[in-house]
């Protein structure tokens, strides 16, 4: 015991109290409290709430525009989609001209002539012989050129590989393998002749002698 109390009279050797002990306050020390002089210096300098502003104007920019631009995309979207909504509602449609055609009166054609006068608009000779009148499609039966009509040799001669037909359309030279073709030929009311060239009568297939391959006049 005597020891003991002669350590604490070490301790304390100027005789104070232990609550009268203020701890030391050093610069290495992180938890010590600032001063207002250090506050102050802390502070921020008035230049970084510019830089700030600055900063989210540039972001605000960049948020408008890619704004902008998911707007401009989708109205773009949404246009497209009602293009394609109308033209599917009104499709376009291909107005054909008609197969069916008024070619004159029957006097218009001389026995024994060939007409050439509906070649370039209709793709159709006309021809009368003695059995009547008859309209041959201007096809050749090889691989679809127009012949023509040569007055001189009496037949239709193809350009491309030479075939030729007689007047009554049977193919007798070159690489065609069967007679051109010929389309319904009848009466209009108003006694003009009618051709429908939707309706063909073929040769090989012993359609000439049929009602409407040939008019009897
Ligand atoms: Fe007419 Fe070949 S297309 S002969």
């Amino acid at each position: 015991m005597s020891e003991e109390k002669a350590q604490g009279a070490e301790q304390k050797p100027t005789g104070e109290k232990a609550s009268d002990i203020k701890p030391e306050v050093t610069a290495k020390n992180p938890s010590e409290k600032k001063t207002a002089a250090d506050v102050k210096t802390a502070r921020p300098s008035p230049k970084q709430p510019v830089a700030d502003n600055e900063q989210g104007n540039l972001w605000m920019s960049r948020r408008n525009f890619f704004s902008r631009a998911g707007w401009i995309a989708f109205f773009s979207f949404l246009a497209s989609f009602l293009i394609g909504s109308l033209r599917f509602m009104f499709p376009r449609v291909l107005f054909e001209p008609s197969p069916v055609f008024k070619a004159g009166y029957p006097g218009d054609y001389p026995l024994g002539s060939v007409s050439t006068k509906w070649v370039k608009s209709q793709r159709v000779w006309i021809v009368r012989n003695e059995e009547g009148i008859y309209a041959l499609f201007t096809q050749c039966t090889h691989l679809g050129c127009t012949p023509r009509w040569l007055d001189a040799e009496n037949k239709f001669k193809c350009p491309c590989h030479g075939s030729g037909f007689t007047k009554e359309g049977v193919n007798f030279e070159g690489p065609a393998p069967r007679p051109l073709e010929r389309v319904k030929i009848t009466l209009a009311e108003d006694g003009q002749l009618l051709i429908d060239k939707s309706i063909k009568f073929l040769e090989e297939k012993g359609e000439w002698g049929k009602p409407g391959a040939i008019l009897p006049v």
